[in-house]
Formats: C-alpha cells, sequence, structure tokens
C-alpha cells in the first residue's frame, strides 16, 4: 500500500502512512503552467499496489488538485484508490437553502469519488452527506482524538455551543467519563452569535475547568462569546477544541485572547495544539476498506 498526500494535507498523510505500519509515503509534484492551470505529477512504483491519496478541500484548488490525482493514481496502474477527504469543502450546502442553489456536498461528492474505490471523511456537516455516495463511504470522528489529548490535561466540564453539538459533547463526556451541557445560541448573522445559559447547570462553574467541544471553528464568533458568557460565571479555566479549525482571519487570535487552551484535530494546518486523527482513519481504511 502507499500513501501520496496532497500538499492540503502533507502532514496527516505521513502520519496515516506511519499508522499503516509505515506504509511508502510520497508527495507529488505540482506547479502552474503560465497560464495558470495546475500541472500534478505522481512518483514512485505504485502500479498494481493499493494507493491512499489524502487531501482536504478547504480550497478550490484543492480540490481541483485532488480530482488531477486521482487520475494522475489511476493512469499510474494503482489497483485500488482510497481517497481520505480530511476536511470536506462544501459540505455545509448540503441542501438548497433558496430556489435555483445546487446541493454543493452532494455535487462534490460525486466528482471525489469518480475515481475512487472507497472514501474516509471526518466529522462531515451533515452525516447525511455519506448516503449520497455511490462508493463505499466512511466517516471518522474527530472526537477520540481530542479526547486523547483532553485526557492528558485537567477537565471538569464539557460544554456544547449550541444543541446541535450535543451528541458530539455526550461522547466526549462518555469517553473522559465527565459530565456535559449544551448552551442556547441564536445565530444572528454568518458572523455573530448570541448565546445563553441552560435553566439549570450540571455544576456551580465557579474555578472549574471547561472545555468547549465544537465540530468547526470558523469566524471564531461561537468560540469567543461562549468563553465571555462562561467567564461572566467566575470559570477557573477556560478550553476551546474542534475537529475542524479554519480559523479565518483573525479567529485564532481572538479566541487565544479568551480562552487558556486552543485544541483542534489536523484535518487542517493551523496553529492550535494538536490532536492526530491518522489512528482513527488508518482503522477505517483497514478494518472497512480492506485496504492492504
Ligand atoms: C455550527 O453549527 C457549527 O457547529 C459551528 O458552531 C460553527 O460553524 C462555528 O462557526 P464560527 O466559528 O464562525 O462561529
Amino acid at each position: 500500500m502507499h500513501v501520496i498526500g496532497g500538499s492540503a494535507s502533507t502532514a496527516l498523510a505521513e502520519r496515516i502512512s506511519r499508522e499503516l505500519g509505515n506504509a511508502p509515503f510520497g508527495l507529488p509534484f505540482v506547479k502552474r503552467f503560465p497560464d495558470g492551470e495546475l500541472y500534478v505529477r505522481v512518483g514512485g512504483r505504485i502500479s498494481g499496489d493499493d494507493v491512499v491519496l489524502v487531501q482536504s478541500t478547504r480550497t478550490d484548488q484543492d480540490f481541483l488538485e485532488m480530482i488531477l490525482l486521482e487520475d494522475a493514481i489511476r493512469e499510474a496502474g494503482a489497483k485500488r484508490l482510497f481517497v481520505v477527504v480530511p476536511y470536506f469543502g462544501y459540505a455545509r450546502q448540503d441542501r438548497p437553502f433558496f430556489p435555483g442553489e445546487p446541493v454543493s456536498a452532494r455535487a462534490m461528492s460525486r466528482h471525489v469519488e469518480l475515481d475512487a474505490d472507497g472514501v474516509v471523511t471526518v466529522d462531515l456537516h451533515s452525516s447525511d452527506t455519506l448516503g449520497v455516495f455511490r462508493k463505499p463511504a466512511f466517516e471518522a470522528s474527530g472526537i477520540p482524538a481530542i479526547a486523547r489529548l483532553l485526557r492528558e490535561r485537567p477537565v471538569d466540564l464539557l460544554v456544547s455551543p449550541d444543541k446541535g453539538g450535543v451528541e458530539r459533547a455526550k461522547r466526549m463526556a462518555a469517553i473522559l467519563d465527565k459530565p456535559w451541557m449544551a448552551l442556547e445560541k441564536r445565530r444572528i448573522d454568518s458572523e455573530h452569535v448570541e448565546l445563553t445559559l441552560p435553566k439549570e447547570l450540571p455544576m456551580s462553574l465557579e474555578g472549574k475547568h471547561l472545555v468547549i467541544v465544537d465540530d468547526v471553528i470558523s469566524t471564531g464568533g461561537t468560540i469567543v462569546e461562549a468563553a465571555k458568557l462562561l467567564k461572566r460565571q467566575r470559570a477557573g479555566a477556560l478550553a476551546a477544541a474542534c475537529t475542524h479549525g479554519l480559523f479565518l482571519r483573525d479567529a485564532f487570535e481572538r479566541i487565544k485572547a479568551v480562552c487558556d487552551g486552543l485544541y483542534s484535530t489536523d484535518t487542517l494546518d493551523n496553529p492550535a495544539e494538536k490532536a492526530s486523527v491518522a489512528p482513527d482513519i488508518a482503522q477505517i481504511l483497514r478494518r472497512d476498506l480492506g485496504a492492504q
């Protein structure tokens, strides 16, 4: 088996190759033609072998690179191709909100799987998107990775910033054997939210170590508001943890100004303290897709 890391996921791809028993690991050559078109070339002897391609699709260029790499890997004679998309871009538009809009998550899924024998992704915006794949598709969770990291740190209570994240907080709480609570969130616009405490708190928050757990941190608005609210309750220490750390614009600095710790998985490159999802992805590749 070979692992190839697209330019959006080189570090995670290398970690996955180690988890797969030090499978041969390679980086493709990627450049732009003078007219702006993308050029890729894969090296190594992959003919007749299973190949795992790892590439998050945060930008349109990442997506295009993945499509070209899939074709190049097929052209080079790979036996089977498993595509790992750690952060699946466009997944948030999973239904038309207004007439005339596409289901972007479906459109992208169809292209991702075109040359693939199987797909693995991590914490999709909605797990329902797995249903649009025609090839075997699996979703790893970022929760076990974050839990492995939090196990080494003091945690009194896990906090979901909204009702939508309750299952995530519950799962993390079960792994760490800690209580959880969910805030009430009202979105004002794409950058602003209003958060309130639940009617009944599971404990006094004074002096406690609280960890706010979310799937994605984008503008940071949700985490910053949650941290301010919890600080007003005299929380002792605050940390934020997410699977996908996009940290748009100055989100990282704004969160660091109100939180003592900031953790994310390695589905995206960012300056947060990292927990790797490589073991969880490698397990799915071996156990569910039979990669060898
Ligand atoms: C929303 O439903 C998600 O779980 C996140 O809370 C949201 O995407 C975070 O966005 P932002 O960082 O822009 O507040």
